[in-house]
């Protein structure tokens, strides 16, 4: 960390969720002091398990929509539901956790002048019409639709936090993240992912939407952590950045991976497309590759053998209860 014996703290909202946890793993990992907030809207304490054995990690149960409680020099802004399944369930919760969720960082660093690091999504594209996404495009988003508590909450705290840059200098670094998985994700989070491991795992029919050409392009967790934890310490930033995997794979690819992994072949079964649903998501990563020298390096292949492993582990620890 290069603070001699002084620890930076550091806090991350949303710790108790998939990214989230693995951000407050690393960072212990990295010698920092953490704070983690999270509401359990959609985490889950079990996902800070080794963290809570870790005299460095304090938890807080609480909300991003209020006032912020810990001093930091570093947040973390995780906080949101990000899966249709669950931004959906409550698309209130999930609007106002982004917009009010900004406005309390922002407050939070005018007095404290501490570094915020947002994580934002390609949600903020929609529906792309240009490919591969830059940070300058400016998306394709349907403002009044089931999606928009989402996508459009994302855009609003990302126009709340480049102002407080713009209008008093604040240190603000808005990562765009892109599809990612891995350990940790909620079982029932409805993406397709989890949707493919679970449904392999319980030797049930393969749901594909639409035709299954869609593409995704899907970045494995571990890479995610290097952008991430270098968004919050490098010296130089120019926010927006697009952080994921570039490799690009249809939704009905993922499935032939998921079938190979398990040594199983299921049955697909075709449903229509969700509304709004992109038929196309892929980041340019120049900018992340030159500011925070993201590099991803896990196959399609290796990350799904890992999340399969821990899905399949997950699933046992369940039964076994
Ligand atoms: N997973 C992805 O592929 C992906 C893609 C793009 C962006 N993101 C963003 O990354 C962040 C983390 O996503 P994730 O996949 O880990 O989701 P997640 O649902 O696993 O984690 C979100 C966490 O935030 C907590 N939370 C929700 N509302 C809160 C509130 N008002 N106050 C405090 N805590 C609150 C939840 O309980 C949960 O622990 C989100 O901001 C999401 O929008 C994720």
């Amino acid at each position: 960390m290069g603070l001699g014996s002084i620890r930076q703290t550091v806090l991350v909202t949303g710790a108790a969720g998939f990214i989230g946890s693995h951000l407050v793993d690393r960072l212990l990992a990295e010698g920092y002091e953490v704070v983690g907030l999270d509401n359990l809207m959609t985490g889950d304490l079990t996902n800070l398990e080794n963290a809570r054995r870790d005299p460095h990690f304090h938890l807080e149960i609480g909300d991003v929509r209020e006032p912020l409680p810990a001093y930091a020099e570093i947040i973390f802004n995780m906080a949101c539901p990000a899966s249709p399944v669950h931004y959906q369930a409550d698309p209130y919760a999930t609007v106002t956790t982004s917009a009010l969720g900004a406005i309390r960082l922002v407050e939070h660093t005018r007095r404290s002048r501490c570094r915020i690091v947002h994580a934002s999504t390609s949600e903020v594209y929609g529906d792309p019409l240009e490919h591969p996404q830059k940070e300058e495009y400016w998306g394709n988003v349907n403002c009044a639709g089931e999606r928009a508590c989402y996508d459009e909450g994302k855009r609003v705290a990302e126009t709340i936090l480049m102002d407080a840059r713009r209008t008093h200098g604040a240190d603000v670094r808005i990562v765009r993240i892109f599809n990612t998985y891995g350990p940790r994700m909620a079982l029932n989070d409805g993406r397709v992912v989890s949707n493919f491991i679970t449904q392999v795992l319980e030797d049930k029919p393969i749901t594909l939407y639409g035709d299954g050409s869609q593409t995704r392009s899907f970045c494995y967790v571990s890479d995610l952590l290097e952008g991430l934890f270098a968004a919050g310490t490098v010296s130089e930033f120019d926010p927006p950045i697009n952080i994921g995997n570039p490799k690009e794979c249809t939704v009905a690819e993922l499935a032939q991976i998921v079938m190979k992994v398990s040594g199983k072949n299921l049955e697909l079964v075709r449903h229509p497309l969700p509304a709004d649903d992109p038929k196309r998501r892929c980041p340019d990563i120049t900018k992340a590759k030159k500011y925070l020298g993201l590099q991803p390096k896990v196959s399609l292949e290796d990350g799904i053998r890992r999340t399969y492993d821990d899905f399949e582990g997950r699933i046992a620890r369940r039964r076994s209860r």
